[in-house]
This record gives C-alpha cells, structure tokens and sequence, in this order.
C-alpha cells in the first residue's frame, strides 16, 4: 500500500459521511468532469448521471430507491448520484460506466471526499421516479461526502466502518508464476 499514490491509498468506502457537510457546485461539476474523461470502448461514452445534492429533489428521489438499511447512512451524504448506462446494445456499456466511476472516485480523493457505491438499488423505481428514459439501465448509487463521525451512525454499523480492511494477496490474484514483485 505504501508504493500506492495517496489518491488511490487513501481511498476507502465509508458509511460515516459529516451530514452537515455540503458539495458546492464546483465540486460536483469537477467529480463530473472525471467521469466525462474516462476512457471507453470506441469512445461510445455510455454513462449518464443524475446528481442530487441533500435535501433537493433528486436526492430524495434516488435515496427512497435504497435498501431501507443503507437509507439510514445514505441520507447523511453530500450527493447522491445516480449513475446509468445507455443500452445500444454493446456489451461493455457497465464496463465503461465502471470505469467512469472509478476515475470519479480518484477526484473525490483528490478534493478530500469519499465515496460509497451501491448496486442494491431498485431499478424500476428508479427509472419512474427520474423519469429516465427506456434505453438507460441504472446501474450504481454514487453516494459522496466528508467523513463524519463514525461513532454517530447505527450501532449495527459501527463494527463494520472501524473494521480493518482486507484484499486477498497478490499471490492469490496471479494466474501465473511471474515474479509479481512479492
Ligand atoms: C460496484 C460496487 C457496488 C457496491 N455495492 C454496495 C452496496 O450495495 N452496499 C454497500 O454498502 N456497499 C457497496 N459497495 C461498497 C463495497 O462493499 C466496498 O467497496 C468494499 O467492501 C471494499 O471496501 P473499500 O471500498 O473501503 O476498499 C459497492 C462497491 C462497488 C464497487
């Protein structure tokens, strides 16, 4: 982790996001600006975003669309971005918007935000509540905002956000035996 740039080693998923904390319009157009510059497949661009900033139409729209469970932490951040891709019909569309999403992410570190994504999401919700249209599949929930207090949310959650965090070894991730530097 320490070879890592901070941008990528200090990235981690919380669920304590500061509910007093806001994303100004600059931030968000910046998050933005990321994910528009990704990489793609024939450069198809199949990503498609709607931004709620808390309390504001949109982001009650997207938060209704949670698991009940992650309503309660959800709530607490400074965006919701719903996050969907254009199904023309090829298949690395998700692929595509993964990879926005991801470059989204690296500038939220950079501007000292975190991020939770989140695939538990009722699709068909919303696809009536924002009105998208037919041809976009929501994919992912971006939630985005300052770390708060990890001691404030639920007590069933607390365990899990001060939890060490693990991946498997690289040894176990290698399909060959090429020295991968371990
Ligand atoms: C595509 C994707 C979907 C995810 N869906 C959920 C989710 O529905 N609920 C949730 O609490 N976390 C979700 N997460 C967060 C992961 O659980 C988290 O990234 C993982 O545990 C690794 O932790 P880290 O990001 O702090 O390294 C998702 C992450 C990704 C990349």
């Amino acid at each position: 982790m320490t070879d890592l740039t901070p941008l990528l080693a200090f990235r981690w998923s919380p669920r304590s996001f500061d509910p007093g904390a806001e994303l100004s319009r600059t931030e968000a157009a910046t998050l933005l600006e990321a994910a528009r510059w990704a990489p793609s497949i024939d450069n198809r661009q199949p990503w498609r975003f709607a931004l709620g900033h808390r309390d504001d139409d949109t982001f009650k729209r997207i938060l209704v669309n949670l698991l009940p469970a992650d309503q309660r932490w959800a709530g607490r951040a400074s965006m919701l971005l719903l996050a969907a891709y254009a199904r023309t019909g090829h298949p690395f569309a998700a692929y595509d918007l993964g990879q926005a999403v991801a470059h989204l992410t690296v500038q939220a570190t950079a501007l000292g935000l975190h991020v939770r994504q989140l695939t538990d999401i009722d699709h068909a919700g919303l696809t009536a509540d924002l009105d998208l249209p037919p041809e976009l599949r929501p994919y992912v929930v971006v939630a985005v905002g300052q770390l708060g207090d990890p001691l404030s949310l639920p007590a069933d959650l607390v365990a899990d956000e001060t939890a060490l965090r693990h991946r498997r070894p690289l040894a176990e991730l290698m399909l060959s035996c090429a020295d991968a530097g371990q």
